[in-house]
């Protein structure tokens, strides 16, 4: 049933893709890394992380919020908040949330790098930003480990987190020849 509702939001996804204005983007938010791409691994992220009421999930990038919708049907006293750059998407995922009537996610317009992530201890992020940038998230994600153990899901970028020791590797899911996922505690 999971996977038939899926394939029908991926749809209606295409089509609000296909209406994107990509040079307006450039315009509207700055040179930034738009290009969209759904994890399909959700279980994959799901089965691997543990989540209660006191954790808060952060989707860097969110896209449709599609992540978001289901974690938050799996783990319904978690909150999802989700940081997208771009309005349409954003208005899609608020959109999502609100067909379902679920109360636990939050999504949030602007720049990953520039918003107040602190509240957040569990943060996803699947290919969001350009190889420049990932040191700048790094840095802002080692503020919040200072404070307290946080938790970080990573595709794509993970060779960004690989080489810092305030990090240990958890466990690592291949996704593809090319890709894999990665979970990482901090110290
Ligand atoms: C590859 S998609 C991933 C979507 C979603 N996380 C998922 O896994 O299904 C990356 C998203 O990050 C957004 N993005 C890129 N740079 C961003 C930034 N600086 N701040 C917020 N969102 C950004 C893009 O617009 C895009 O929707």
């Amino acid at each position: 049933m999971k996977s038939e509702q899926i394939k029908s939001i991926a749809k209606e996804i295409e089509n609000v893709e296909r209406q994107m204005d990509w040079g307006g983007m450039t315009i509207a938010y700055g040179l930034k890394k738009f290009t969209y791409g759904s994890s399909s691994f959700l279980d994959t992220i799901y089965n691997n992380i543990s989540l209660n009421e006191n954790d808060t999930f952060y989707d860097l990038g969110c896209g449709y919020g599609l992540v978001l919708w289901y974690g938050a049907q799996r783990f319904p006293n978690t909150q999802f908040k989700g940081i997208e750059i771009v309005r349409e998407r954003c208005e899609f995922a608020e959109e999502l949330a609100k067909r379902d009537n679920l109360k636990n996610i939050n999504i949030f317009q602007g720049d990953l790098l520039q918003q107040d992530i602190s509240d957040g201890n569990i943060f996803y992020i699947y290919n969001s930003l350009y190889s420049d940038l990932y040191t700048e998230l790094v840095k802002k994600l080692k503020a919040i480990a200072s404070q307290k153990v946080i938790t970080i899901i990573a595709e794509s970028s993970s060779k960004f987190f690989d080489k810092e020791s305030w990090l240990i590797e958890q466990c690592e899911f291949e996704l593809s020849p090319i890709s894999s996922l990665k979970i990482y505690k901090s110290k």
